[in-house]
């Protein structure tokens, strides 16, 4: 048989079962099929009233914030198998590749997690990131200019997505940017976290993938040959030290530009979303705009971009007295913990003025806490305070069209009325 009529046969088999334990009521499963993967939260509040669930696919979920935080924050729990083989890299397609395909920092265990991870961070420091303030404030203008001159908008396509897309492509020194063909790269990795689950998928991946490694290829000959101050050109002076290998560099390059903008993207556009349906806290912050940075955060407990991490187990565990063997994948439902009733008072209350009883785990928590952190929270503070300026009132459709996606949280468009 032909590889790829092969890999659809197997994917379509794989997506069969997958609806019929969903049908049958498994809630992982149900995460993963429309229509319920649209509405999240009540699948997790069914997750949280056991500590471990053990879904019919073999993976264990655990959906509280004290289970989930402690895990993020064990050392005994990896991204990868004891050998290092399992899982394989996100971006890998099932297809036959063409290019070699390595995990990113992001799936990989100390010591390559803890080597890569400290050669990007000084690019990502909070005083490298509050340098970048004034032209996330210039961009944010011109972009919500054109949008609002529109009349009507779609705050994705038009705000949400090319504000980070054009942010951490400056960062990184990619110059002339297509932003739609960066988005459309962002959906199709995106969604990659989910697993590949059509041949459409398979193929979109293999090419993305193809593209993006070919474009940092020619950035880093570029820069090795006239480097500038951007963070590609800091790492082309690694690869000069021995400190990573090409391949590696080109991984991490993709890493940054696709987590820099599709997360960011997610948060603004659900923010938007949930201020619509809390017409009094959009109130609150047009009044006072000031309180962009405390609805960066409540978004980020309420309504997060990324609602699912897994971690491995490196030895044989027991969480929440569940005996949990080595090598065994469990699902965090990062989702799940900003709305568990143990964690927060009325956590399924969207209210800007809250003190929050713990940190959110938004940006997840141990080794892989998110390195742009600083950079997103400056990003959506900036496009809130803007919109909240700009835009009298927030009315959106009462059923918005969510991505086909399980991990990333978005939605595809948000059409707005200046
Ligand atoms: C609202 C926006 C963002 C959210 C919600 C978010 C969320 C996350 C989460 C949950 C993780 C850890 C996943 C895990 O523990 O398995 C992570 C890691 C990461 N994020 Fe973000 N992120 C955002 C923005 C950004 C930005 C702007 C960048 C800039 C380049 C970025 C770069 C990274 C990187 C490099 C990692 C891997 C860290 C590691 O493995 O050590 N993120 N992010």
């Amino acid at each position: 048989m032909l590889p790829e009529l092969r890999v659809g046969t197997r994917l379509a088999a794989q997506r069969l079962v997958t609806r019929g334990f969903a049908i049958a009521g498994d809630p992982l499963a149900r995460l993963a099929t429309a229509p319920w993967r649209y509405d999240p939260y009540p699948i997790y509040a069914g997750l949280r009233g056991r500590s471990v669930h053990r879904s019919r696919f073999g993976f264990y979920t655990v959906a509280t914030y004290d289970l989930c935080s402690q895990i993020l924050r064990d050392r005994t729990f990896g991204v990868r198998t004891r050998d290092g083989l399992e899982p394989p890299p996100a971006t890998q397609s099932p297809l036959p590749q063409g290019t070699p395909v390595i995990p990113t920092f992001l799936e990989q265990d100390p010591p390559d997690h803890t080597r890569l991870r400290a050669l990007a961070r000084p690019a990502f420091s909070p005083r490298k990131i509050e340098g970048y303030r004034e032209v996330v404030h210039k961009t944010t203008s011109r972009l919500l200019d054109d949008a609002l001159a529109k009349g009507t908008f779609d705050l994705i396509a038009d705000f949400a997505a090319p504000l980070p897309i054009a942010v951490i492509s400056d960062l990184l020194g990619i110059p002339d940017v297509d932003t739609e063909r960066f988005a459309r790269y962002g959906r199709v990795l995106g969604a990659s976290l989910d697993g590949t689950t059509t041949l459409r998928q398979a193929r979109a991946l293999r090419s993305a993938t193809a593209d993006l490694q070919a474009l940092f290829r020619s950035l880093i000959a570029q820069r090795t040959e006239a480097p500038g101050d951007d963070v590609i050109s800091a790492l082309v002076r690694s690869l000069g030290a021995g400190e990573l290998t090409e391949l590696e560099l080109v991984t991490t390059c993709e890493l940054l530009l696709i987590a820099g903008f599709e997360t960011t993207a997610n948060l603004i556009g659900n923010g938007m979303w949930t201020f619509a349906r809390n017409p009094e806290q959009w109130e609150s912050l047009r009044s006072d705009p000031s309180m962009a940075s405390a609805a960066v955060e409540e978004v980020l407990r309420y309504e997060p971009p990324i609602q699912l991490t897994q971690r491995i187990t490196h030895a044989a565990s027991v969480i929440g007295g569940v005996e949990i063997p080595a090598d065994r994948m469990v699902i965090v439902a990062l989702g799940s913990t900003g709305r568990d009733p143990e964690a927060y008072s009325n956590p399924d209350t969207f209210d800007l003025t809250r003190t929050p009883e713990r940190d959110h785990l938004g940006f997840s928590s141990g080794i892989h806490y998110c390195l742009g952190a600083p950079l997103a929270r400056m990003e959506a503070e900036i496009a809130f305070a803007a919109l909240a300026e700009r835009l009298p009132a927030v009315r959106a459709p009462r059923s918005p069209r969510w991505r086909d996606t399980t991990v990333i949280r978005g939605l595809r468009s948000l059409v707005l009325a200046a």
